[in-house]
């Protein structure tokens, strides 16, 4: 079998190759502060005593686990922590296919490109449901599309590309589609702190034992490069998701897992507002130079992408390339998330030179 690379990183690897001065906009990698209390904490681990150097418990260490439980309101014993919400999304899509309750595997339209390659390498069918125009549920596309042969369902919400954040009443009637027919939805909420709506609410709330929700530190405290996340399962998927995490990984990293502990302790309301009103003021300088280019684009609610589409200028590769060579600024084709938004670009607003990329992109489509 042949697994399909995002294309993340063909494009990272243009613009590394680039002579040129290249704003990055291609990955979702915050450019601000992690709270201080996390570099805090990753200087005392260099401290501690070798014993702290060795394996922790395979499903995370007691005292992040406690921290994410009560934080979220659940048992620990259906919380596992995984390296990154990106293990998190495969643990969960894994256990709703390994029920041999069917293949299918019910993903939107555009798609955050990692859930297409993760259906496959579990052996799953992927099928594509269209997302609104505004890039918000349509549900009666997932009445016609569930059936017996789907065993998962991948919702993200706020959602990587399109920037909504889905109507809660509509993560609820999907996954009492998905108890209707025996499928297990998986939620990825890795940018739930970056509700700019003011509207989310995690699928948590809703009572379900076919429901798992991921997330993870990565965006929240701007701490990609840590790979901590972790996923909530019902109780009765928790203990093989568990087996598979330590079969695949052992653990995730131990001190990754102390600053992120030290790093939720420090991170008071005003951190994550800060970083939400950072994404703000970016998305109005970036979406005001697109009015000025003339172009189309996505005001997110959530999350931080732009999608843009310029007129006789399509989301390929190439012009992805042509943009990265001619204009100097990079961003993702949105081919690469699928049919729906093929004719745009994405833009990711994590780059302090997001006015800079913006008149550039308006003198490059004057
Ligand atoms: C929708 C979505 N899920 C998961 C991830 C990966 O998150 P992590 O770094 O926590 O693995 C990303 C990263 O961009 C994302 O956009």
């Amino acid at each position: 079998m042949e697994y399909e690379e995002p294309k993340f990183f063909e494009v990272m690897g243009y613009v590394g190759d680039a002579e040129h001065d290249v704003i990055d906009m291609v990955s979702g990698n915050p450019d601000w502060e992690p709270p201080q209390a996390l570099r805090d904490g990753l200087k005392e681990y260099a401290e501690f005593e070798p014993d702290r150097f060795q394996y922790p418990p395979s499903d995370g260490t007691p005292e992040l686990k406690a921290e994410i439980a009560e934080r979220r309101g659940v048992d620990p014993d259906r919380i596992v922590v995984t390296n990154g919400t990106g293990e998190a999304n495969y643990l969960g899509m894994a256990a709703a296919l390994e029920r041999d309750a069917g293949d299918e595997v019910l993903l939107t339209d555009p798609v955050y490109p990692y859930y297409p390659g993760k259906t496959k390498i579990l052996g799953g069918d992927a099928t594509f449901v269209p997302a609104n125009r505004d890039g918000s549920l349509d549900v009666d596309a997932y009445r016609e599309a569930i059936g017996d042969e789907t065993g998962l369902v991948v919702l993200n919400t706020p959602n990587n590309p399109t920037g909504a954040v889905y109507d809660h009443a509509k993560v609820e009637e999907i996954v009492r589609l998905c108890e209707d027919h025996d499928a297990v939805a998986v939620v990825d909420e890795v940018y739930d702190h970056f509700d700019l709506s003011g509207t989310f609410e995690s699928a948590l709330t809703i009572d379900s034992e076919h429901r798992v929700v991921t997330s993870g530190f990565s965006k929240s405290l701007a701490i990609t490069g840590f790979r901590v996340g972790y996923a909530i399962f019902p109780e009765w998927l928790a203990e093989n998701a568990k087996a598979r995490h330590m079969l695949v990984n052992v653990a995730t990293t131990r001190p990754g897992q102390y600053a992120v502990l030290r790093g939720l302790e420090g991170a008071d309301a005003a951190y994550y507002e800060a970083a939400r009103e950072l994404v703000r003021e970016r998305v109005d300088t970036f979406t005001d130079a697109l009015d000025a280019a003339g172009a189309e684009y996505t005001r997110p609610d959530g999350a931080f992408y732009v999608m843009a589409r310029f007129d006789g200028y399509p989301g390929t590769m190439a012009n992805v390339k042509r943009l990265v060579d001619e204009a100097g600024v990079a961003g993702m084709p949105g081919e690469g998330f699928g049919d729906a938004y093929s004719d745009w670009l994405r833009f990711a607003l994590v780059t302090p030179r997001v006015e800079e990329a913006a008149d550039r992109l308006t003198e490059f489509f004057a």
